[in-house]
């Protein structure tokens, strides 16, 4: 279930490109899947919303029942604008001023904190009044790649778990009524022994505090970007969750619930950036193919070596070349080295792949180059749910 190939060319021929084009049914079928996978477990799923916020994508998130996780109070203001209620809110930050977490409080939103130094601040404004969750440091290395990696020992996130005494003692020291243990040990899991690590972990800590009733297991499932990958085993998941709950339970008679925080796995696959090949440049080592778009509309490849599929629409029964394939940024920013493509002319629409998530979220206006338009299809409709930058917006906010 996509958005095909002539959906894609028509909207490209609409409202022109680089376009980012979404898929409303493909983030509903993930959703669904994550339902169907921990539907034994009191579970509940919170968009990580920094993957893309775009305000009609955030809607037809909510319309799916799903919270929604904020990394910023920002982003917890357009969750409220989206339609989200306070109670549907998680705002999940790190190195931030204690006013940010100050502000979420006064929203009423669910505060996940990721320090020892915001946690006494806080233990000293509100001590027990309003819950909260602590973000932990397991010391596991998962995740795609070091980079995308965010639950090791030499990670900025979290509290080490080697400080857990402190923690003890801050929470009896001010009644903190602390109900959520929180982590979040990269993006890009594959293996589903990396939650099953992590659950245990948690569960351990739990048993030193009486007041947690969620355990927190953050984002990070898999979804393919490779023709050959495949996405985490959510079945496995679930199934070694709920054993690890349900010991839990017979030990201490507490029944816990279990929190995630999904991004990639809600909104990569729905997503396409779409580019026009601008010029071929034929060389004696490879052809390399320039389109419309470059690092500031698609950071990942550059930033990650992320993968992303290409496809050539506009020529799908070319014969088979390798080109590289490279932006229209003053840097070298490659989308892809040696990749097979059908022959490519100028003219042509590429699609990139899996594009969805921190794709135009991650967009600049690098060398005053506009951000894209993006576009969401629903029931067969494409919408614009955002228009393309002009020179204006790039000079808005400048004094002159
Ligand atoms: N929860 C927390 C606390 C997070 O920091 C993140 C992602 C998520 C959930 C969602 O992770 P996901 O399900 O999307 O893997 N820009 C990088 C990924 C960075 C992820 C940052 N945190 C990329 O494009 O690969």
């Amino acid at each position: 279930m996509s958005v095909s190939k002539e959906e894609l060319i028509h909207a490209a021929a609409t409202y022109g490109t680089p376009l980012y084009v979404y898929h409303a049914e493909s983030i509903t079928r993930q959703y669904q899947k994550l339902m169907d996978a921990f539907s034994q477990l009191n579970a509940r799923f919170f968009y990580a919303a920094k993957a893309l916020t775009n305000l009609s994508i955030l809607r037809h998130v909510r319309s799916l029942g799903c919270s929604i996780d904020c990394s910023s109070i920002n982003e917890v203001k357009l969750a409220f604008k989206a339609g989200f209620s306070a109670d549907q809110i998680l705002y999940t930050s790190n190195s931030v001023s204690f006013e940010e977490i100050r502000e979420a409080v006064s929203l009423g939103v669910s505060v996940t904190i990721d320090s020892l130094s915001n946690l006494e601040k806080f233990a000293k404004t509100y001590a027990g009044s309003y819950p909260v969750g602590v973000r932990i440091r397991p010391n596991i290395m998962a995740g795609g790649n070091t980079k995308i990696s965010t639950g090791h020992v030499g990670s900025k996130f979290g509290i080490p778990v080697e400080q857990v005494e402190a923690l003890q003692q801050l929470v009896q020291a001010y009644g903190l009524q602390l109900r959520t243990l929180h982590i979040h040990t990269g993006s890009e899991i594959s293996e589903a022994a990396v939650f099953v690590q992590g659950v245990t972990l948690l569960l351990e800590l739990a048993g030193l505090f009486p007041s947690v009733t969620v355990l927190d297991l953050g984002g990070g499932f898999k979804v393919p970007y490779r023709p050959d990958e495949k996405e985490i085993d959510l079945a496995a998941i679930a199934k070694a969750v709920e054993k690890s709950f349900t010991d839990f339970k017979n030990k201490t008679d507490r029944q816990l619930e279990v929190w995630f925080e999904p991004g990639k796995y809600l909104v990569a696959q729905a997503g396409y950036l779409l580019a026009t090949v601008t010029v071929l440049k034929p060389t004696d080592t490879i052809c390399f193919v320039g389109v419309d778009t470059g690092l500031n509309h698609l950071i990942r490849p550059m930033f990650y070596e992320a993968y992303h599929s290409i496809s050539n629409l506009t020529n799908a029964e070319g014969a088979p070349t390798t080109y590289q394939i490279t932006g229209n940024i003053c840097e070298t920013d490659d989308f892809a080295q040696a990749r097979t493509l059908p022959e490519v002319r100028e003219g042509d629409l590429l699609a990139f792949h899996t594009a969805g998530a921190y794709g135009f979220e991650m967009s600049s206006s690098y060398n005053a180059r506009v951000r894209p338009a993006e576009v969401l299809f629903k029931d067969g409709q494409p919408q614009l749910i955002r228009r393309r930058e002009s020179l204006d917006d790039l000079l808005i906010q400048q004094i002159n």
